[in-house]
């Protein structure tokens, strides 16, 4: 088939490649001329495991081109895929759907034919016949464009397998008899075949898809550090706790791990978005919960800073602090909402000299925060610290020798976020251990 994905950042970009992948023609569009040169040349302007080797592969088998101009993407195909971004609103919890407005308005206006558009971006319940309004105003084919709902559970860091296999197909139609459900069937033919549950259902509920799967992830998220915070006051251990709960098969292990919370482009926002679009629709007691389990992440990052304070005797004015991390979770440059740099950024303005290092993210985080001293080596970041504080757990940080280390800082002390250091081996090096969730 010959598709378009409209918005090439880590949704589209990612889903446009693995498109080719499935055997498609693709013409991937973004507005920003230097992301389509860059993609075009096969680098993403971001890091994902995988995605560069994918898009070589595919701009050198010709299946894959990126373009800056609507025109040519209306052109190219009849299915389009929507991949704009819908970050929070700047002044509020809902979500901005500005972009997301703008690309199919100018979309839109060069689709002449019967065209197809699936719009996989994460929006607020009753968005799908907007977009509809949209383009039967704007687009010269008027009611032969479809409008299909088409979410995307991709989690960065696997997201090309998340995308290729995923747990689940979900199509979203406006009407029972919907040419779109057979354009959508032929292009995820070889995800379907291979047995993946395809639920195909109206509008409204494929939109509530994902905002209701990353809420209930969060708050699974969210639940264990609430226990993590007993935990610490009852001397218990959450991590065992964590363990002992997971082999409940109705509980599971995953999405149980306790530390820091979650940040991210997705989980944050997809929380609040959700709150806000139940308040619009009346329904806000329905998920108050949900500002408890935001309440509860918030906590996390301001319990860390004031174990650091006690750490460093109260005053931390002049004292240096190393954060080992700043993408907001490993294998992925993405500093979005990023525990980690929040963090940093706090103790920096209680008046710490704060080195961050990172394997990926160091650029990002270097644009973003210039006050903070950026270091790639995770050993020479931590020269002269007073505190050592592990806060994205990649497994390059678990890979150092903590002797070694211990000889680099002024003082070896050491706090665990994420716990997964290995504390045993940390303690006989000679560091004075501190686990987030575990009594002192
Ligand atoms: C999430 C959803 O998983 C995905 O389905 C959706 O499409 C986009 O949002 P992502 O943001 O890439 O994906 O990351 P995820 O792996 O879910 O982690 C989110 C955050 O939660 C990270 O900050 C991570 O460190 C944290 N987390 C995750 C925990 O603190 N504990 C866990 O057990 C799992």
């Amino acid at each position: 088939m010959k598709l378009t994905v409209i918005g090439c950042g880590y949704l589209g970009a990612t889903h446009a490649a693995c498109m080719a992948e499935l055997g498609h023609d693709v013409l991937g569009m973004d507005a920003d001329l230097g992301k389509v040169q860059l993609l075009n040349s096969g680098r993403a302007p971001f890091f994902e495991p995988g995605l560069d080797d994918l898009l070589v592969k595919h701009i050198a088998s010709g299946r894959l081109k990126f373009t800056a101009s609507y025109a040519e993407a209306a052109q190219f195909g009849d299915l389009h895929f929507i991949g704009v971004g819908t970050p929070q609103q700047a002044d509020g919890d809902a979500y901005d759907l500005s972009h997301l407005f703008s690309a199919v308005r100018r979309l839109a206006a060069h689709l002449k034919g019967p065209a197809v558009v699936a719009v996989k971006s994460t929006v607020p319940v009753g968005t799908a016949p907007r977009i509809a309004e949209i383009l039967g105003e704007f687009a010269p084919a008027g009611e032969k464009v479809e409008v299909a709902w088409n979410p995307e559970f991709l989690r960065e860091s696997c997201a090309i397998e998340d995308t290729l296999r995923p747990d689940r197909l979900v199509l979203g139609f406006d009407s029972e008899q919907s040419w779109g459900e057979a354009v959508l069937r032929e292009c995820f033919a070889e995800i379907v075949e291979a047995g993946t549950p395809t639920i195909v259902t109206d509008w409204a509920t494929a939109e509530l898809a994902k905002a209701s799967a990353n809420s209930f992830l969060a708050t699974k998220i969210s639940f264990i550090n609430a226990v993590a915070e007993v935990c610490e006051s009852a001397g218990a251990d959450v991590h065992q706790l964590a363990e002992i709960l997971g082999h409940d098969v109705r509980i599971g292990r995953s999405g149980m791990r306790p530390g820091l919370g979650f940040g991210g482009g997705c989980l944050p926002k997809d929380l609040r978005g959700f709150m806000a679009r139940a308040g619009e629709l009346g329904v806000d007691q329905a998920v108050a919960f949900l500002r408890e389990v935001d309440a509860i992440n918030r906590r996390r990052r301001e319990r860390m800073v004031a174990l650091a304070c006690e750490q460093l005797g109260g005053d931390l004015a002049g004292r240096r602090i190393t954060v080992w991390g700043a993408a907001f979770k490993p294998n992925t440059d993405d500093i979005r909402d990023s525990p980690a740099l929040a963090v940093a950024q706090k103790l920096h303005d209680l008046g710490a000299t704060v080195t961050v290092t990172d394997p990926k993210a160091l650029d990002n985080a270097r644009k973003v925060h210039p006050e903070l001293g950026c270091v790639d080596d995770p050993v020479a970041a931590a020269q002269g610290a007073d505190l050592l504080l592990h806060l994205t757990e990649w497994p390059e940080f678990s890979h150092v020798d903590p002797e070694q280390l211990a000889r680099q800082v002024a003082d070896a002390k050491v706090i665990d976020g994420r716990g997964t250091l290995d504390v045993d081996a940390w303690r006989a090096a000679g560091w004075t251990v501190r686990v987030l969730g575990r009594a002192s």
